[in-house]
C-alpha cells in the first residue's frame, strides 16, 4: 500500500473487537518508531505497554477519561505515549521532544494500519494517575494513550474532516492563519 492510501486508510476508529494482542503484534510499530528521527538523534520516545488480559492494561485504561474508556475497553492493547523532555547529551532541556514523539507515533500508527490494526491516540486521560501509575520522573511528560486492536465486523471509518491545503500551506509573503 503506498503511503498516501495508508493515510487515508487510517482513522481513528472509537470502536475494537475486543481480541487481544500480543508483544509481536506491536513489535514491527516499536521498530519502527525507533528507527524514527529526532532532534540531537535523543529519541525522546518512551512507551509502557498494556496488553489486554494483563492487570497493566486494565490499570492504563483506568487512567482514561470516561468517554474515552467507553471504545478503549474493548482494544487489544494500550500504549502510554510520553517524552522525556531532557537531552541526555547534555542535560538541557529538549524542546523539540514532543515533535520527535509525534513523528514516531505517527509512523507507529501508519504502520498498524499496514498490518492490517487500528489504533487510535486519546489526550483525555488522567495525567496525574498516570504519573502516580508509573511512578515517572519529572522530565518524563505524559502525552496520549495509543489504544491498538482489530475493528469490529461491519465497521465503517467516518469520512475525514479536513482543512484543504491553502489552509495549511502558504507561500512566503502570504499571511497565515
Ligand atoms: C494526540 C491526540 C489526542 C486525541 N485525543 C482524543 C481523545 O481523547 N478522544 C477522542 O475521542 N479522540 C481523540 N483523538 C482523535 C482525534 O479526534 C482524531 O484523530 C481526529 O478527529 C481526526 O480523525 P481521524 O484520526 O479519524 O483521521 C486524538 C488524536 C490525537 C492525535
Amino acid at each position: 500500500m503506498s503511503l498516501l492510501d495508508l493515510a487515508s486508510k487510517r482513522h481513528s476508529p472509537r470502536a475494537f473487537d475486543g481480541s487481544a494482542l500480543t508483544w509481536d503484534d506491536l513489535a514491527e510499530a516499536f521498530e519502527v518508531a525507533r528507527l524514527s528521527s529526532s532532534s540531537y538523534n535523543n529519541q525522546p520516545w518512551r512507551f509502557v505497554v498494556g496488553l489486554r488480559g494483563e492487570e497493566g492494561f486494565d490499570a492504563l485504561l483506568e487512567t482514561a477519561v470516561e468517554a474515552n474508556r467507553t471504545w478503549m475497553k474493548d482494544a487489544g492493547a494500550i500504549v502510554g505515549v510520553m517524552a522525556s523532555t531532557v537531552l541526555e547529551k547534555t542535560g538541557e532541556t529538549d524542546h523539540a521532544a514532543l515533535l520527535g514523539v509525534g513523528m514516531a507515533v505517527g509512523a507507529m500508527e501508519l504502520a498498524f494500519t499496514e498490518a492490517g490494526l487500528a489504533s487510535m491516540q486519546a489526550g483525555g486521560f488522567d495525567r496525574a494517575a498516570f504519573r502516580e501509575l508509573l511512578g515517572l520522573p519529572e522530565h518524563i511528560v505524559a502525552l496520549s494513550l495509543l489504544a491498538v486492536g482489530r475493528l469490529p465486523e461491519g465497521h465503517i471509518p467516518p469520512s475525514k474532516a479536513r482543512k484543504s491545503l491553502s489552509d495549511i500551506a502558504f507561500r512566503v509573503g502570504y499571511d497565515i492563519r
